[in-house]
């Protein structure tokens, strides 16, 4: 039995369907002050397999707050096979302390999740590897790399593109889509030519001449891309698309990511957004076949 909650409800059936398994009907709504309401409206067998699919990104709260609304109409039912698909699980960018005495919020949420019942959680690309240790229960981190290299396979004209991670820390990323395609890629790197002068530049290939599509897990501002697409430009690329995996995309993101002079910008269906063009439904579902 698959329920999906209001942020992954479209996620949820496709999965649902994905397993030829039930998608349980639910009732949602919110009060006019703002609180959320959740109802199962199914019949659930005792010893069912229970999957719960709700990412939780903006508005945070009130998607985790929904996650235990669910959980608790199941230990209400006595439910015991609980899993928790969140492709995007919010919180994860505090999933240490910083600073003294601030709360680690991705370690917070762990502990109401797995308190309240949840046996597994399956997530994607979560920000760091670590977070899976804040919980005592299996933590299953998927890339969607492969879904993204299938994408590209499948669309794009030159599927031989330079993969370009814009920092470091996404090389990785770049790298898994790579050897898919069998073709090059690279990260920009901050380079320190003199006391004053910084200059951010591929770290070892030319994008002179190619065509090039950037890979980062999250895109929120847009910042980072922007910063991106506009040294790739002046290293004379022909054309920048740009990947990520969680569509956050606060404020004008697109809007500003289109103006440095993206071809275009896509994503996963992690995070509902209108650039959540490539699905990672069959990702979960295959993955779940084989737990
Ligand atoms: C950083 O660690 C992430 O991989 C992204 O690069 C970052 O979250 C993007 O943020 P923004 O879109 O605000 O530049």
């Amino acid at each position: 039995m698959i329920i999906g909650g209001s942020a992954s409800q479209a996620l949820a059936a496709e999965i649902a369907r994905e397993l030829n398994d039930k998608l349980c009907s639910v009732e949602t709504k919110k009060f006019p002050d703002g609180e959320r309401y959740f109802r199962i409206k199914d019949e659930i067998p005792k010893d069912e397999s229970v999957i719960i699919v709700q990412s939780t990104g903006y508005p945070q709260d009130e998607n985790l707050m929904e996650i235990f609304f669910i959980l608790d109409i199941l230990n209400d039912m006595d439910i015991e096979d609980i899993t928790l698909v969140s492709p995007y699980l919010g919180y994860s960018r505090q999933e240490r302390r910083f600073k003294e005495v601030e709360c680690i919020s991705a370690k917070a949420t762990a502990k109401l999740i797995q308190t309240m019942g949840v046996k597994r959680v399956i997530s994607i690309n979560l920000h760091e590897e670590s977070i899976c240790q804040l919980y005592d229960i299996p933590v299953d981190n998927l890339s969607a790399m492969p879904t993204i290299a299938e994408y590209i396979l499948n669309n794009f004209n030159d599927t031989k593109p330079v993969i370009l991670a814009p920092d470091k820390g996404a090389e990785n990323f770049a790298k898994e889509i790579a050897e898919i395609l069998e073709t090059d890629y690279d990260y920009l790197e901050k380079v320190r030519l003199s006391p004053e002068k910084v200059e951010t530049k591929t770290k070892s290939i030319s994008v002179k001449n190619r065509n090039v599509v950037i890979i980062d897990d999250i895109i929120s501002t847009g910042g980072t891309i922007v910063n991106a697409i506009e040294i790739l430009k002046d290293q004379g690329a022909i054309t920048v698309d740009v990947f990520c995996v969680h569509p956050v995309l606060v404020n004008d993101a697109i809007l500003k990511i289109n103006a440095a002079g993206a071809n275009s910008v896509q994503g996963t269906n992690t995070l509902k957004s209108e650039v959540a063009n490539v699905s990672v439904a069959t990702l979960i579902a295959d993955y779940i076949k084989n737990i």
